[in-house]
Formats: structure tokens, sequence, C-alpha cells
């Protein structure tokens, strides 16, 4: 089974509803993918962890509409939410105690749980009592997984201009898939020193997310790059590491970063962590 497809048909009339749907499916479809990667604890544990974040919030922004909109069926379908999120955390959590306790059957098992009962089946009965009310977006819109809360200037994630550095494609896909997720549209990706200067160079860019060891090369020296020689010290970097033992957080800093966070990565945590950096460079 290959990777699904978005249709129209599976939309439920709410755009911020849909996109979760999109993101979801992303990153089940990521799920299926990163089995077998080289680096696969790192990416797959970072796609189970964005799995259980992404859908926590998408069941409570659901349940909100729902809610708003008065939908007579609420009590079950949230039991049915609970289930889908234990079944997820579970996962997660074998994943955790025994790396090779994911399969592609239970990855199988679980988009048709997902997408064919959940999202195509149950999700459509709640489609009319939604679609057109008044306060269904509203409604959507306060609950994200970023963080913002009212008060606070949101970040606008669509102007935002991101490059990923990563030799792992399927971890780029992941990433990829969580930014996309909150609105990101310019997401350009290289997977070598080389193709990320070109980058630099030849396009405005917002932020800089680097792994530290893109293939045989270092994401430090990209950094010492971009602060020495092209003199760029306002732009915010993160630097992301699966080899915890070797990177640390002071030799991050001390090469030029903002920021490192480790991999697995939590989306939620990478969304607040580039939230802090824009504003602190002052993007809002
Ligand atoms: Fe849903
Ligand atoms: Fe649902």
């Amino acid at each position: 089974m290959g990777a699904i497809a978005w249709s129209e048909m599976m939309s439920v009339g709410v755009p911020i509803l849909d996109a979760d749907h999109k993101t979801l499916v992303g990153l089940i479809n990521n799920l299926h993918r990163s089995l077998g990667d080289s680096e696969e604890y790192a990416t797959l544990g970072s796609v189970l962890q964005a799995l259980e974040e992404y859908a926590g919030c998408h069941f409570a922004r659901e349940e909100r509409v729902m809610e708003v909109c008065r939908y007579p069926s609420l009590a079950a379908h949230s039991r049915m939410h609970r289930r889908l999120s234990q079944q997820v955390c579970d996962l997660r959590g074998g994943y955790q105690r025994d790396q090779t306790a994911v399969r592609a059957r239970d990855c199988l098992n679980f988009l048709n749980k997902w997408l064919i009962e959940h999202i195509c089946s149950s999700d459509m009965d709640y489609r009319s009592w939604v679609v057109g009310h008044p306060d269904a977006t509203m409604a959507a819109e306060s609950v994200s997984l970023a963080g913002d809360s009212a008060g606070k200037t949101v970040l606008d994630w669509r102007s935002l201009r991101i490059l990923v550095v990563d030799d792992n494609q399927n971890f780029a896909q992941v990433m990829r898939t969580i930014l996309e997720g909150v609105g990101v549209r310019d997401i350009r990706v290289a997977s070598n020193l080389d193709a990320a200067k070109a980058i630099l160079c030849g396009a405005d860019c917002d932020i800089l997310v680097s792994d530290w060891h893109v293939a045989a090369e270092s994401g430090l020296d990209l950094v010492r790059w971009l602060r020495l020689e092209r003199g760029q010290t306002s732009m915010p970097v993160l630097i992301l590491s699966g080899h915890e033992r070797i990177a640390s957080r002071d030799v991050a800093l001390e090469a030029g970063a903002s920021e490192f966070m480790e991999k697995p990565i939590s989306a939620r945590g990478l969304l607040i962590c580039l939230s802090r950096l824009m504003r602190k460079g002052g993007k809002r």
C-alpha cells in the first residue's frame, strides 16, 4: 500500500479541520515511508511524537467545533477520539521500549482505522452540522498546537521562509509536513552543505534548521560559514541532532547556532522553538 493522497471527498467543510486531516494523512504517510530508514529511531520517533501531538490538538479542535455547532453525537465522537489517541500513544510507547515494535502492518492498520473508519466516515457525520456555521472557524482557530495564546502576537507562519538542511530525506519530509501543517509555504530543503550555501546565497531566508550531521559534513560548519564568511549574524539557526552522545547544545551555540534540539523531535517543541526564535529576531 503506497502513500495516501488527499482528495476533496475527504473534506468535512471547515478548511482548518481539512488542513488538520491533510497533516495527519501526511504524517501517516511519513510513518509508512520511514520504516527501514537508516536513522529510523530519529525519524520514526519524530513522526510518532508528531502524530500524537497533532492528533491531540486536532481532536480538541474538532470537539470544540462540534460543541459550538451543537452536534448531538459529540460524546460518542469524543470517545472514538480517546480510543485513537490511546492507539497512537501505545504505538509510540511500544516504539520507545523496543524500536522493532512498530511494523508495516501496524502502520497499515493504523491508516485504515484513521482514514477509512474515522476521517472518511465518522467525521463525515458532523459535516452537515458544521458547514457554513458562523462560529465553526473561530472555534477551530481557538485551539493551536504551537501554543499561541490570546494576548500574544501570533507568528505569521505563512510568510516564513525556512531552509531545512538534512541528508535524510525522510526526516526532511517529516519537517515539511510539520511546517506545512501550521501554514508555512516557503520551505526549501538541501541535502548537503553546497546546496544549502547556494540557497542561502541566492534566496532570502528567515530561518535555518540544519541537522548537525549532514552525511559526512557538519551543520556546524554551515553555521560558521553563515556567521563568519557571509556576515549573517541575525538569522536564527536551529541545529538538530540524533547523535546526542557526541553533540551538545553548548558546542552548537559556540559555533553560532541560536538553539539546539535533539531528535526525535516534538512537533510542538519545534514550533514553539521556531516561534520564540523568530520573535527574538523581530519577525511577527
Ligand atoms: Fe478529524
Ligand atoms: Fe473526529
